[in-house]
């Protein structure tokens, strides 16, 4: 088999790639390890920034976004007592979008399909070969048993952090920046309707909570919890306690509504970079590249700024023999993710409390900074709801 691009990883950055390539006139192969299903129920975050709606509207992915997403003007911070709206619109003229990872996963799928995009699912054994060459190519075992070969002018390693993309730059040829954090988080999905208009993120003594949202009828929820929690030591009773006092339920007459959770899960966070982005015909783009922790919710938006990227270079490069938008490609997306990457670490670091107390006052006083300073508040709204694709 012979396409332009193989694309390896069918999550957003794999899909949307394979969209941005075929309005490129670019043909594509996708393949990937888990099943249809598997690939269009995983539960993800759920906020797109103002540049990344206005690319899936440009490119014929907004229908379903304009009439299911809730559109934000900012989020409410807290701490114990005290709650206040950061209005990201007046601040920055920006909004968010609230419309779920697994929505923008449906759509994409819907328009591949629907343009007979070739997407092989449940492979196994995927191997890169010849990255180096102008001719690489990827084999695996299809769903069927059966031994592929694909040849491409170039790869997109889409595969996220536990796929074979990343390992296949060689370590002296690489260099990786990670951090550890000392917690996790409890996420659940609640079928109760969210008892806030906007996200709130709250800071308490006994860890951070945060209470999103998925659609008018379901709550997205999360607390903060040590990093060995066994998920059977959270009864459905003792998250709702928890959500309720870190939340503040009851406190200026604000009141968290329960109701049924139908999934709970605990979620590592880590902070993590790989550098470069390219070598030889391979590209990186989406977590294959960097992982950010989900407390700034830009895991899903660097994806999809790092294929917004990608995609003319490869047009360039495979239909044009230009390589000059490929050769800037990883130094230029590499700026986009080293800002959200301090941003999702800085936001993290500021709203979940550890065991010094020092570190404890400081947080607070960033958060009456924010509260009482516009300067400050600016700060967190441009880069909450996005900057520009070119930072
Ligand atoms: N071969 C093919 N596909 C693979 C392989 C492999 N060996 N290993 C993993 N994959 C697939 C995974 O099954 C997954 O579907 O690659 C895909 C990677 O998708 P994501 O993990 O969703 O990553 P990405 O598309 O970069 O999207 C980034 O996802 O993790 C969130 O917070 C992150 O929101 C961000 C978004
Ligand atoms: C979510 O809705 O799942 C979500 C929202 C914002 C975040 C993280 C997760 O920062």
């Amino acid at each position: 088999m012979r396409t332009q691009v193989v694309i390896i990883g069918a999550g957003p950055a794999g899909m949307l790639l394979s969209h941005l390539l075929a309005g490129e006139g670019v043909e594509s192969v996708v393949v990937e390890t888990r099943s249809e299903a598997y690939v269009l129920a995983r539960i993800r975050a759920g906020v797109l920034e103002h540049s990344s709606v206005e690319l899936l509207r440009q490119v014929g992915l907004g229908e379903r976004l304009d009439r299911e997403g809730l559109e934000h003007r900012g989020i409410y911070l807290q701490s114990p007592g005290e709650r206040h709206h950061l209005d990201f619109l007046d601040l920055v003229g920006r909004s968010v979008w609230v419309y779920g990872q697994t929505e923008v996963q449906k759509d994409l799928v819907a328009a591949r399909t629907a343009a007979g995009q070739q997407i092989y699912y449940e492979v196994t054994d995927v191997t890169l070969h010849d990255v180096e060459e102008s001719h690489p190519w990827v084999s695996f075992i299809d769903a069927q048993g059966r031994s592929q070969r694909i040849d491409a002018s170039a790869i997109a390693g889409c595969d996220g952090s536990f796929g074979p993309s990343r390992a296949a730059i060689p370590e002296r040829c690489k260099q990786v920046w990670e951090r550890a954090y000392p917690y996790s988080w409890l996420g659940v999905l609640a079928a109760v309707a969210p008892s806030t208009d906007e996200l709130i993120y709250a800071w308490h003594p006994d860890g951070f909570a945060m209470h999103s949202m998925r659609s008018p009828e379901l709550s997205r929820l999360y607390l903060q919890v040590p990093n060995d929690t066994d998920i059977t030591d959270w009864s459905h009773a003792r998250i709702w306690d928890a959500l309720g006092a870190r939340l503040g339920d009851g406190e200026n007459g604000w009141r968290l509504q329960s109701g049924p959770i139908t999934d709970a899960s605990v979620l590592p966070m880590r902070s993590y970079v790989q550098a470069p982005m390219r070598f030889g015909r391979l590209f990186l783009a989406g977590d294959a590249a960097h992982i950010v922790p989900p407390t700034g919710a830009k895991g899903l938006n660097l994806a999809i700024a790092d294929v917004a990227r990608l995609a003319p270079a490869l047009a360039a490069l495979v239909d044009g023999n230009d390589d000059r938008l490929a050769d800037a490609y990883s130094e230029a997306a590499l700026r986009r993710v080293w800002r959200c990457t301090h941003f999702s670490w800085w936001m993290t670091s500021m709203l979940h409390v550890g065991a010094d107390p020092f570190d404890a006052q400081l947080q607070q006083s960033q958060l009456r900074w924010i509260y009482s300073s516009q300067a400050a508040a600016t700060g967190l709204a441009e880069n909450y709801a996005g900057l520009p694709f070119d930072v």
